[in-house]
């Protein structure tokens, strides 16, 4: 399982996402946290600033959606050249139609999970994406806390997906530190995002090199 780091641009600074782009050249992707203030009650930003952002660097981005109405905007974001694009199974009311038109439009299809939303109900739907995506805090802000209670269905999602052949990556969002990502990493997951942790830190990038070590070590 090759260990990959997803610094969420959440916690850098809005007016300067080129520079934070630019901060992290050894991060694996760039996580982009898109929020409508009605899936979560926080706004941030949408698909004229991924395509900014798409100009301004190299990074494949990692665009995870929360916000209603995913079938609608979601293919968009892989139309206009996003790597990855999650949507969330608690707002998609056609999740096969909308991770298939992601597919097809060339990026990798990923489906998140809030912390109380079970995994094995959605496991005939492994089949339709590249990544799952375990949210380890209630979605919506950076800097809160871990949330230990996810760790069980990280060990049940990571049994189920080497059932099937351990293609599907698995990620983990929210709360993920120094302190926290061992044991994420111990459960099973393989993609780490960060946002408090690495654009909270002195140094980003030594940030992520300290987390994939550690998480490597597992
Ligand atoms: C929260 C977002 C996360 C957020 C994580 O809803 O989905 O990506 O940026 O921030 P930290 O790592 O600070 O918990
Ligand atoms: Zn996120």
């Amino acid at each position: 399982m090759a260990v990959q780091i997803s610094p969420s641009i959440l916690s850098a600074d809005f007016a300067r996402l080129a520079e934070a782009a630019a901060m992290v050249p050894n991060a694996d992707w760039l996580h982009v946290d898109v929020m409508d203030n009605h899936f979560v009650p926080n706004l941030t930003f949408g698909l004229p600033v991924v395509e900014s952002l798409l100009k301004a660097t190299s990074t494949p981005l990692d665009c995870h959606l929360m916000i209603d109405d995913p079938d609608r905007w979601a293919p968009a974001y892989a139309e206009a050249g996003a790597g990855s694009v999650t949507i969330h199974v608690e707002a998609a009311r056609a999740p096969v139609r909308t991770l298939r038109q992601i597919r097809a439009a060339g990026a990798r299809a990923g489906l998140a999970l809030n912390p109380a939303t079970a995994v094995e109900p959605y496991e005939d739907l492994l089949g339709e994406i590249d990544m799952l995506l375990l949210m380890t805090v209630e979605p919506g802000f950076g800097g809160q806390r871990f949330l230990d209670i996810v760790l069980p269905k990280i060990r049940r999602a990571r049994a189920l997906l080497d059932g099937r052949g351990g293609q599907v990556w698995l990620q983990v969002d929210g709360g993920v530190s120094d302190e926290t990502i061992e044991r994420c990493a111990a459960a099973g997951a393989d993609v780490f995002v960060a946002g408090s942790a690495v654009y909270g830190a002195e140094d980003p990038a030594r940030a992520i090199d300290r987390l994939r070590a550690t998480a490597e070590k597992v």
